[in-house]
């Protein structure tokens, strides 16, 4: 038995997400129980410097190199955050799980390239500011293994949520939409995973650009706006929502210069909340569009990450699989907001048993391998 700390902060940049948990067994025997849940907030200031590290043009080694340190402190502060929350000592922590701020996911190079990816948040910072062992940056060990390094955490999924019985689908709705197919009574080899394409990031992108608002609280804006029929068969004619997987997709095709270009084409033609019912609607669309046929009726379709606090969006998803069975986390009694963070101790706790936790019939990896860098403190 264990108790550890899962950090993650996604493409959303929305926050760091701390999940404190105790977990028992390994491999999958593993149990994990959500003691407490933690977001901190991303400051204005850090977001800026993190848009600027991630993006070809405005990007630099010094910033990279400085902003990995500072981000270890971030991290650190989420450490500290969720067992001040719960009211547990620091110390009894025993490892902390630190997925980093991927800057750049460079699955498939391109020419004078190697496939690789970068996350950032320095361990040894953690490690020292909160005196405990940190296992860190996962994804690399999978691709020295010609996997693509992600998606990261369907064998937690596989560990946590596989059903005899049923099939489930978990798909997460962050900045980026990605699903976890695991068929009823699968062995891990059975386990699909690949990204369906944008989660929140295009409709966040509308609303900063729109309204100076993070992102489309609930659903408000979309929930008055029409469908533009127009602009969204463009949006879905996309080449990615069609593309076999295995894919993984991130900023680089969905980011501020995808959503900015169609601002510019549309905006006379769109209005605002129209382009935001829009854009969510193509959300919800690509998700079905990439899951329907994977689903009969002894699935459940299982959403989580903040797009499951869009009530629009969950319910669009809805219509676009009439029939079947589309559940939230909270539904099936998991947290949609910690999954990710909950996933990262599970694979910690591989690591710290020299165990693998990477999935190649999602990763395309050619083996199982033990994922992770783990620092110690002493
Ligand atoms: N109440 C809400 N209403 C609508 N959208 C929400 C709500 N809460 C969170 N979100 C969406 O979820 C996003 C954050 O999701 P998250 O799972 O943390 O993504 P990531 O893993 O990319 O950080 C926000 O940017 C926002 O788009
Ligand atoms: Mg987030």
């Amino acid at each position: 038995m264990a108790f550890a700390v899962g950090i993650m902060s996604g493409t959303s940049l929305d926050g760091v997400d701390a999940a404190l948990v105790e977990i028992h067994g390994t491999n999958t025997d593993t149990t994990v129980q959500l003691m407490e849940f933690a977001t901190l907030p991303l400051g204005t200031e850090i977001v800026k410097k993190i848009k600027e590290v991630l993006s070809i043009e405005t990007s630099s080694v010094d910033k990279i190199c400085s902003l990995n340190v500072e981000l270890g402190y971030v991290f650190s502060e989420a450490v500290k955050a969720v067992c001040e929350k719960a009211d547990f000592p620091l110390e009894k922590v025993d490892f902390v799980a630190s997925h980093g701020q991927t800057i750049y996911h460079l699955p498939v190079p391109g020419d004078h390239q190697l496939a690789s990816t970068l996350q950032i948040g320095e361990s040894a910072i953690i490690a020292e500011e909160t005196q405990t062992t940190v296992v860190s940056d996962f994804r690399t060990r999978d691709m020295a293994v010609k996997g693509q390094g992600a998606p990261i955490v369907p064998y937690s999924e596989f560990v946590l949520y596989r059903d005899e019985k049923r099939t489930r689908l978990l798909q997460n709705v962050g900045g980026i939409g990605n699903v976890t197919v695991i068929p009823a009574g699968a062995q891990m080899e059975d386990v699909l995973a690949f990204d369906t394409g944008p989660g929140n990031m295009i409709i966040d992108e509308l609303c900063q650009q729109f309204y100076q608002e993070a992102y489309d609280k609930n659903g408000e804006h979309a929930a008055i706006g029409k469908v533009d029929q127009a602009l969204l068969s463009e949006m879905m004619a996309h080449p990615y929502i069609e593309r076999p997987y295995p894919k993984t997709t991130g900023r680089e095709d969905f980011g501020v210069e995808y959503t900015g270009a169609l601002i510019e084409k549309w905006k006379n033609t769109v209005v605002q909340d129209d382009f935001i019912a829009t854009a969510t609607q193509f959300t919800a669309q690509s998700i079905a569009v990439n899951i329907r046929d994977f689903m009969d009726h002894q699935s459940d379709l299982i959403i989580g990450g903040g797009g499951s606090y869009n009530p629009v969006l969950v319910q669009m998803i809805k219509e676009q699989l009439p029939g079947r069975t589309v559940l939230i986390q909270e539904e099936v009694g998991f947290s949609s907001e910690a999954k990710e963070a909950i996933a990262m101790t599970v694979l910690a706790n591989q690591t710290i048993h020299h165990l693998p936790s990477n999935v190649p019939s999602a990763t395309g990896a050619t083996k199982p391998v033990i994922l992770g860098k783990i620092t110690y403190v002493h």
